[in-house]
C-alpha cells in the first residue's frame, strides 16, 4: 500500500516534475567535472588502466603528445616519463585547478617534460601538424560538441599520428558505436580497440593516412 501522502495527486506531480528535473540534470549537465571530487579520479577504471592505455595508445621516447581533459593526472604522469627528456606532453583543460594539481604531481615525481595549458578543448591553441599523437579519457563526452573536439583534435595532430579515446559508464559516457560514428564523420578510422561499449580505449587514425 503506498503511503496515504502519495496518493495525492499535488504530491504524485510534484515527485514526477521532480524526478524529470533531476533526469534533465544527470543527463544533460555538461559542466566540468568538480575539482571537489577529485579524489575519484585517482582511482583506475576497470579496462581504463594504465596499462590498456600503454597497449592503445603506444607511447615512444621523443614523441610530442597532447592528452585533453588530464584530471588529476592519473594518465599524464604515467605517460610523461616514457616520452623521455627529448619528448614532452602537453596537457590541456579548461579548469586552472586541474592542471595545476598535475603539475604539483609531476613535480613530485621530478617529471619535467609536462607542458599545462588551460583552453577549451573545441578550440585547441596548437598550430596544424603539431602532435604525433592525442588521448583523451573519460573526458570526450564531458565536453559540449564532441564533433568540434574530434576536428580540432584531426587538425592538431601530425601526418601518421594517432587519436586515442577512453570512455566509461559514467553519466557522460559515449557508446562506443556512437563514438565511432563521430569519429568517421571526422574523417578518423579505427585501427584498434581494447574492452567492450561500456569501457574501451579506442585507437583511430585520420584517414588520409590509412591509403
Ligand atoms: C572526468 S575528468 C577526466 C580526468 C582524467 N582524464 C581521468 O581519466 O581521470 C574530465 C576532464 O575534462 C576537463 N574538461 C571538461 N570540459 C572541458 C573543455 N571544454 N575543455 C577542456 N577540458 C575540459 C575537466 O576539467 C576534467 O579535468
Amino acid at each position: 500500500m503506498p503511503h496515504p501522502v502519495l496518493t495525492k495527486p499535488g504530491v504524485r506531480w510534484a515527485l514526477a516534475a521532480g524526478a524529470v528535473a533531476a533526469g534533465a540534470w544527470w543527463f544533460g549537465d555538461q559542466a566540468p567535472y568538480p575539482y571537489s571530487q577529485r579524489r575519484l579520479l585517482d582511482l583506475q577504471l576497470p579496462c581504463l588502466t594504465s596499462s590498456n592505455l600503454d597497449s592503445v595508445l603506444r607511447p615512444r621516447p621523443g614523441e610530442r603528445m597532447l592528452e585533453v581533459g588530464p584530471g588529476t593526472g592519473l594518465q599524464s604522469l604515467h605517460v610523461a616519463p616514457q616520452l623521455g627528456s627529448d619528448g614532452r606532453l602537453d596537457v590541456l583543460d579548461i579548469q586552472p585547478e586541474m592542471l595545476d594539481h598535475v603539475m604539483r604531481g609531476a613535480q613530485r615525481r621530478g617529471i619535467t617534460n609536462i607542458t599545462p595549458n588551460r583552453a577549451d578543448a573545441r578550440e585547441l591553441p596548437f598550430a596544424d601538424g603539431t602532435f604525433d599523437a592525442l588521448y583523451l579519457v573519460t573526458a570526450l563526452g564531458e565536453i559540449p560538441e564532441p564533433e568540434r573536439v574530434l576536428a580540432e583534435a584531426v587538425r592538431v595532430l601530425a601526418p601518421g599520428g594517432r587519436i586515442v579515446v577512453g570512455e566509461f559508464f559514467d553519466r557522460h559516457w559515449i557508446p562506443f558505436g556512437t563514438l565511432h560514428r563521430l569519429a568517421d564523420g571526422s574523417g578518423l578510422h579505427l585501427a584498434g580497440r581494447h574492452g567492450s561499449t561500456f569501457a574501451y580505449l579506442a585507437r583511430f587514425h585520420p584517414c588520409s593516412a590509412a591509403a
